[in-house]
């Protein structure tokens, strides 16, 4: 598949999303993000486009010394308000930045991102996250699924890959989970929302 060019996802965009979403977003961290971090050493960690935030927090909950950082406003104003509700001992760094312009100016033991789409192509995003990468740091991708078949509810075709198409562009780190899932969520309005979902755990050997 070849890489999309740039869509309508910037700032406004997003920051219209989270705008809509008023309530507080109570929901259980992606189910992928115990599964891929349970062996790691928690250390320092990137979410890349963390949304309000929940999984930069269990992260934090975890050990990892956590920078969330997202384009939109409204959506780091809700993620530091969740954080404010928990122990003190669970904090995070929140950085508003645009993740296609941004550089971190270091790098981390684990870069983690969801569903993030941003405007530029989706797989070179993915390279992007994975220069970021320390030695012997993980680089986790939970990306909406490209599929040639209607299953799922529709991702914006630019914003999905192919586990192929991921997997290559984070070399030369080294894959160690390239698996599809599908799986039922809430979706606005408590109506069920089918995803078809892509993780890809790397690594970048010492
Ligand atoms: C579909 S939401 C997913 C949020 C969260 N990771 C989750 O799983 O709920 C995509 C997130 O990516 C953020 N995002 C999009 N483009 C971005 C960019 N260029 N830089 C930083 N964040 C961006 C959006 O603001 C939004 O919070």
């Amino acid at each position: 598949m070849a890489d999309a060019p740039t869509h309508e996802f910037d700032k406004d965009y997003w920051e219209r999303h989270w705008e809509q979403r008023h309530g507080a977003e109570n929901r259980a961290p992606h189910p992928y993000l115990a599964r891929e971090t349970a062996g790691l050493e928690p250390g320092t960690a990137l979410d890349a486009g963390c949304g309000t935030g929940t999984e930069a927090l269990w992260l934090a909950a975890r050990g990892w010394q956590v920078t969330g950082a997202d384009i939109a406003a409204h959506a780091l104003d809700r993620a530091a308000e969740h954080a404010a509700n928990l122990p003190k001992s669970i904090s995070a760094q929140w950085i508003e930045a645009d993740l296609t312009t941004w550089e971190p100016g270091r790098r981390f033991d684990l870069v983690t991102t969801a569903y993030a789409h941003p405007a530029m192509a989706q797989l070179d995003f993915y390279r992007r996250l994975a220069t970021w990468i320390a030695p012997g740091g993980t680089l986790l991708i939970v990306g909406h699924l490209h599929t040639a078949t209607a299953c799922g509810d529709h991702p914006p075709a630019e914003a999905a890959a192919t586990l192929a198409d991921i997997t290559a562009s984070v070399a030369p780190l080294r894959i160690e989970t390239a698996e599809e899932h599908t799986r039922t969520i809430n979706g606005p309005g408590g109506h069920g929302h089918v995803l078809r979902d892509a993780v890809v755990r790397a690594t970048r050997p010492l």
